[in-house]
């Protein structure tokens, strides 16, 4: 038993259908031989399903993703070439870590992290709040040599001042009040890996000259040391302010800013991307039902062209909120009504929402974008539609018993009951209530459809 489990216990690192089919056959088959299972044999069977779930939405990602690309408008020719540049950078098994979009500038600065991951070379990073430079360092870490070693992030911007240089470099024990013992650094923990300093622009200038000897000599000193300790360690930093002008300002050293940006990546905030917010209203749309057990949210066109038309001052991660959010608070068909307060747009008719409309008919925003309804969601509404009505008449057919439809239809009755429930069909509803007594013949399965909500 323990042998089997132990078997599967190491995931192979290249995620195939049939690899997992084949772990998914071992675990069913040591569920079903095995007699008795101890708590530890049961925590281990779960932590491989959840991995092998994990793979499995893993690969759905990728195919989804490559789908998305392929299926792009094929009149306009820069959807097309957006596809196939998207869809190259997946042959050559570059990981994206979860980044979705189809922006020209997105892509351009996918295959910029992919030529730059395996080098060592420092990249910088930047762009306004929630564009994806987190995400993106990342990537550059998951598609280099060092993968499988650390990745250290450390938010500059969120520890004080007198504390940061020690955080990243370590100190010696009495190099200052409180420090009781040797402790070592950021830096140190990020050797022979990747360190992601996050705001690099509230670096202060001491921390900066030592950062420069980082980068000029692979070496560091720990606070209140003066032996020194070689690091083999990349940089990736990131800043949503302008580094540039920082150092113009004396804020930011410009040696320093020169050497960190050897490779320099902008992302662009989302307003300036909209062309990707139909793919990534589908993408969040389809995440958050599936961290809320969910069917995918569907959206009234009013949402729908605000979502497309609003100005997101928190980029990706604003939409992402917004998607799950929405996920969450409706029903089938998410509203205006489930946003935010601060971001719902005012009621038609109000002072506030007539100001909109004269701003959007001066041609402010693009209207035509408000029409791009995503393939992908044309495609997922039509298909539940035509699953509804197929039910619908299935139900008549039979005069409501589920039995006898799931039979008909060859489908398993439970699966047939949970489908009826995601439509909201009541089977009573198509019993013709002219019929005498005896032709019901499926009496017993009233109580199941009660369950109903
Ligand atoms: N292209 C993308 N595709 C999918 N998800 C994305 C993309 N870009 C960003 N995200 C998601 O948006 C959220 C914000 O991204 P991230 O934290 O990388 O942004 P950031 O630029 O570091 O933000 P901040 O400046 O506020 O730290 C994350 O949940 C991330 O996974
Ligand atoms: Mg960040």
């Amino acid at each position: 038993m323990m042998k089997i489990l132990d078997q599967i216990e190491e995931p192979s690192p290249a995620i195939s259908y049939a690899g997992l089919i084949e772990r998914i056959e071992i675990l069913r088959s040591t569920l079903r031989w095995s007699s008795r299972l101890e708590r530890t044999d049961i925590d281990k069977l779960l932590r491989q399903a959840t991995s092998l779930r994990d793979e499995v939405m893993q690969l759905s990602h990728k195919e989804r993703f490559v789908q998305a690309a392929t299926s792009a408008e094929p009149h306009e020719h820069v959807d097309q070439s957006r596809g196939a540049r998207r869809k190259a950078l997946l042959e050559r098994s570059f990981i994206f870590e979860g980044t979705f979009g189809d922006n020209a500038r997105l892509l351009e600065s996918l295959e910029i992290a992919e030529k730059a991951a395996p080098t060592d070379l420092p990249v910088l990073i930047d762009g306004e709040s929630g564009t994806g430079k987190e995400l993106m360092a990342k990537v550059i870490h998951a598609n280099g040599s060092r993968a499988d070693k650390p990745f250290i992030s450390v938010n500059c911007g969120a520890i004080p001042d007198n504390l940061l240089e020690s955080e990243l470099f370590g100190h010696r024990k009495g190099a200052f009040t409180g420090a009781s013992n040797d402790r070592k650094g950021k830096f140190e923990s990020a050797h022979t890996g990747t360190i992601f300093l996050d705001e690099i622009g509230e670096l202060p200038l001491a921390g900066q000259v030592k950062l420069l000897r980082v980068l000029e000599a692979h070496e560091i000193q720990r606070v209140g040391s003066d032996e020194t300790i070689a690091v083999d360690t990349r940089i990736v930093a990131a800043t949503n302010r302008n580094l540039r002008q920082l150092s113009e300002e004396g804020k930011f050293r410009e040696d320093l800013f020169y050497r960190l940006s050897v490779i320099h990546v902008t992302l662009p905030p989302l307003r300036e991307r909209r062309d990707e917010i139909p793919l990534l209203i589908a993408w969040f749309g389809d995440e958050a039902a599936g961290t809320l057990k969910r069917r995918p949210v569907r959206l009234t066109p009013r949402l729908r062209d605000f979502l497309l038309n609003y100005a997101y001052p928190g980029n990706i991660r604003e939409l992402r909120n917004v998607m799950y959010r929405v996920s969450c608070l409706a029903g089938d068909m998410a509203d205006v009504d489930h946003l935010p307060v601060d971001i719902r747009p005012a009621a038609p008719g109000s002072a506030a929402a007539s100001a909109n409309a004269s701003a959007s008919a001066t041609g402010q925003e693009p209207i035509s974008v408000a029409n791009l309804m995503s393939l992908s969601d044309a495609k997922r509404a039509a298909s539940d539609d035509a699953e509804k009505a197929f039910l619908e008449r299935g139900l008549r057919e039979v005069n409501g018993t589920v039995a006898e439809l799931a039979r008909r239809i060859d489908m398993n009755r439970s699966h047939l009951q949970m489908l009826l429930k995601k439509h909201g069909l009541h089977s009573k509803e198509f019993r013709n209530r002219a019929m005498p007594q005896a032709n019901r013949n499926g009496a017993d399965e009233h109580d199941e459809e009660e369950g109903d909500g």
